[in-house]
């Protein structure tokens, strides 16, 4: 057992607490004798705990586990040795399969208590494995003499500190082997209190890390990043660092300068999507695939349809769809994308049915959405804002112009079954069917996928 598991000791006398579920936040939800809910960090569903936390009088309290009085037959001995202190997992106490069953439980939850629907029939969550899966990361660098010098990782739980940790297990393991090397590399160089963040996109052809750089690098520094990569690029991992010394956009190749291209494939769909490494790509590519395949099956895309993929990002949803013969208008905030999206088009062939705009879908009107044209489909993947404004730009039920199928995909349930009560409620779709994807083993976020029917 790890130094951060809590104790499994007998019961005493202090006061404790039932756990009857698990939130979306991976805490312990229970009860308190006054009525009022306590959320207990480290605690599991079924599970009877003390813990320490601040006394309040508020509707409800928060807290951490101290003691198991019972344990739940499902708890597990973390893996990570930086668990409890890293804030990148929350989970890893939770058997694997139970992690699934509770992500699949917090959507149920969402969609009953906040959205008040329910879906025709449940869908089976899409897993895969759940080591090393995080292709995509932000990691943040800190000076901290105390602590040994550079400190390169994840967040603390709940915390603007950087916790100290020289492996982490959901990251591909060359990245994680690399973590001890990239803090003692920062530490040589002369900007060690200017480099706050490093990015890391992994692709299968090559891994970059952009280096977030407040001031310029001296030829020194440019030297020894020179020497890092060469030392640890290998034929099966080819290594690039990237600077970056201003937004994300600014971000350019330095070393070396012949890497090959981050891309990935989605080979069902014979389509393969160039990246770059400070743009927004789905972090767990297999379960990516997973879920296109769902999505795919549940739009059911048709040759002469037109389907409106929203927030379309770099177009991960619109070229698969587009390959199955359809007219695909594509919708993205961020202009960058909406340029790499249709690069990618053209870079598979599929610019003659694809069409992408940058437009503000949290401001989106109904005469805007009409603007657009009329859809067969939709394909909706916000962020975890949700996609109200868009929601509610739809026409009412009854009225003409509602795409037949809508197809949602979410990282926040409260957000879909926010946005699931008006497309159910107010504009007349059935919701046929839901499930989640578990895209983040380990962690508390839920992706999931849900299929609405126009009536
Ligand atoms: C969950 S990602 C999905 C991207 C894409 N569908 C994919 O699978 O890679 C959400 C996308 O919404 C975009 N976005 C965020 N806010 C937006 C807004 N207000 N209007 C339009 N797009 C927005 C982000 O840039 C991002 O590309």
């Amino acid at each position: 057992m790890s130094e951060n598991t809590p104790s499994i000791q007998p019961p005493n006398a202090s006061p404790s607490v039932l756990i009857e579920s698990v939130d979306h936040e991976g805490q312990g939800v229970g009860r308190l004798a006054d009525g009022r809910v306590v959320f207990i960090e480290g605690a599991l569903t079924g599970e009877v705990v003390e813990y320490s936390g601040k006394r309040s009088k508020d509707r409800f309290e928060k807290g951490t586990v101290t003691r198991i009085l019972k344990a739940s037959p499902f708890r597990v001995t973390p893996e990570c040795e930086w668990f409890g202190v890293c804030g990148g997992c929350s989970l890893q106490h939770l058997d694997e399969a139970a992690q699934v069953a509770t992500k699949q439980r917090v959507l149920e939850d969402a969609l009953r208590h906040l959205g008040n629907v329910t879906p025709d029939h449940w869908l089976a969550p899409l897993h895969g494995p759940t080591w090393g899966y995080r292709r995509r990361a932000r990691l943040s660098v800190r000076f901290v003499p105390k602590k040994g010098g550079i400190l390169v990782g994840f967040h603390e739980r709940k915390s603007r500190y950087v916790a100290y940790m020289t492996s982490c297990k959901i990251l591909p393991p060359p990245i994680s082997d690399l973590l001890p090397a990239l803090s003692e590399l920062v530490l040589n160089l002369s900007l060690k209190e200017q480099l706050p963040q490093i990015e890391v996109a992994v692709s299968d052809a090559v891994s970059v890390l952009v280096l977030r750089i407040m001031q310029p690098l001296t030829a020194e520094d440019e030297d020894q990043i020179r020497a890092f990569v060469d030392r640890h690029t290998t034929a099966r991992h080819p290594l690039q660092i990237w600077l970056q010394p201003k937004g994300p956009d600014s971000a350019y190749p330095f070393h070396p300068l012949n890497a090959p291209k981050l891309t990935y494939r989605l080979d069902e769909f014979a389509v393969e999507m160039p990246f770059g490494p400070t743009e927004f790509t789905q972090v767990n590519f297999g379960i990516n695939q997973s879920l296109m395949r769902r999505a795919m099956h549940m739009l059911d895309a048709q040759p002469g349809e037109r389907i409106g993929d929203m927030f379309c990002g770099l177009g991960n949803f619109s070229l698969p769809i587009a390959h199955s013969g359809a007219q695909v208008f594509g919708v993205e905030g961020s202009a960058a994308l909406v340029r790499r999206a249709e690069e990618s088009a053209a870079h598979n062939n599929l610019s003659g049915n694809t069409q992408f705009r940058a437009a503000d879908l949290f401001k989106i009107t109904p005469e805007a959405f009409a603007a657009l044209g009329s859809f067969d489909k939709l394909l909706i993947d916000p962020p975890r804002d949700g996609a109200i404004e868009l929601v509610k730009a739809l026409p009412d039920a009854g009225e003409p112009g509602r795409p037949e199928r809508i197809v949602y995909i979410s990282c926040k349930p409260a957000t879909l079954a926010r946005d699931a009560s008006v497309l159910v409620h107010i504009k007349g779709y059935r919701l046929v069917t839901a499930g989640i994807a578990n895209m983040f083993p380990h962690t508390a976020h839920v992706e999931s996928i849900a299929l609405f029917e126009r009536l």
